[in-house]
């Protein structure tokens, strides 16, 4: 009986052993806490080169903050994130977006593109110069010269997919993307036509990724029209 009772708290013990094991080998850090992103951003935020899944590494943390607010609060509609980020708070969104602003994974290759060498071509112009005639600022003016984006709060626009690309200016068309007004992304999607946004993301989503993809300091632009989300 004795031995029994001896084998039993012997088994109970061990059991607890290894469960105190388990749990100190997955500590509580922002990192373990971010596996859940990878299930569909890639691991550590990398994406895919498919789909509408953006990247999310190595963007700077003021954008992705402000993007994590905006799913929650509704400026921004999609129901996985709004699902993912319902009940954070703004500190531990605040956590999250630095965590993923300091990881820079490798990119996935660019996306061959079957567009016309007309369209591309366009695609180019818009990005580099814009299109005085129509209002448009060209995007390199805020997005950085290299397109790395540009801190505190300007994403980077390279090595995104173009279905995601393609999606985001419907969305600010339709107003089911929003951002702090003055909207300057909504205001410049507004004028885009069709073919100018096809151009734009089949141009951006083949683009060959630059070594150095960290996003360009503040001062290094001066925004041609307002923007609500970037403070000045
Ligand atoms: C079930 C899939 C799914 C999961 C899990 C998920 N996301 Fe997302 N996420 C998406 C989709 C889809 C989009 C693009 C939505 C759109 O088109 O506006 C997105 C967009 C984003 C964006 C905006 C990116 C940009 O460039 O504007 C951020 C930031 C983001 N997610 C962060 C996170 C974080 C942090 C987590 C984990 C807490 C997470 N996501 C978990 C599906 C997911
Ligand atoms: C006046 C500055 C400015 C100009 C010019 C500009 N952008 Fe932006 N762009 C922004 C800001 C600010 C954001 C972040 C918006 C937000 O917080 O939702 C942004 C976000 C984006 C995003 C979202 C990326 C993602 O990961 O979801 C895309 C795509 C984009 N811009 C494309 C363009 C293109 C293409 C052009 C040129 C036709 C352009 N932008 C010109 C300021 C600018």
């Amino acid at each position: 009986m004795n031995l029994i009772c001896a084998c039993f708290a012997g088994v109970l013990a061990s059991g607890a052993q290894s469960v105190q094991a388990q749990q100190s080998q997955i500590p509580d850090t922002i990192a373990q806490r971010a596996i859940a992103c990878a299930a569909c951003h890639g691991k550590e935020g990398r994406a895919t080169n498919d789909g509408f899944f953006p990247r999310i590494a190595g963007k700077p943390a003021g954008y992705l903050y402000n993007q994590l607010v905006n799913f929650r609060d509704g400026r921004r509609q999609n129901p996985q994130m709004t699902y993912m980020v319902g009940h954070m708070s703004n500190a531990f969104l605040q956590e999250l977006a630095e965590y993923f602003a300091s990881l820079h994974p490798p990119y996935p290759p660019p996306q061959l593109s079957n567009a016309a060498s007309t369209a591309l071509e366009r695609g180019r112009t818009l990005v580099m110069s814009g299109d005085r005639s129509r209002n448009i600022p060209a995007c390199v003016a805020c997005h950085g010269q290299k397109l790395s984006g540009t801190l505190p709060a300007i994403p980077s626009l390279l090595g995104l997919p173009r279905d995601y690309l393609n999606s985001q200016f419907g969305a600010w068309k339709t107003g089911t993307r929003r951002a702090a007004a003055p909207d300057c992304m909504a205001k410049i999607s507004r004028q885009l036509s069709p073919e100018d946004i096809s151009a734009v993301s089949s141009w951006l989503a083949s683009q060959p990724i630059p070594n150095d993809m960290t996003p360009s300091p503040a001062s290094s632009i001066k925004l041609p029209i307002a923007c609500g989300s970037v403070p000045q």
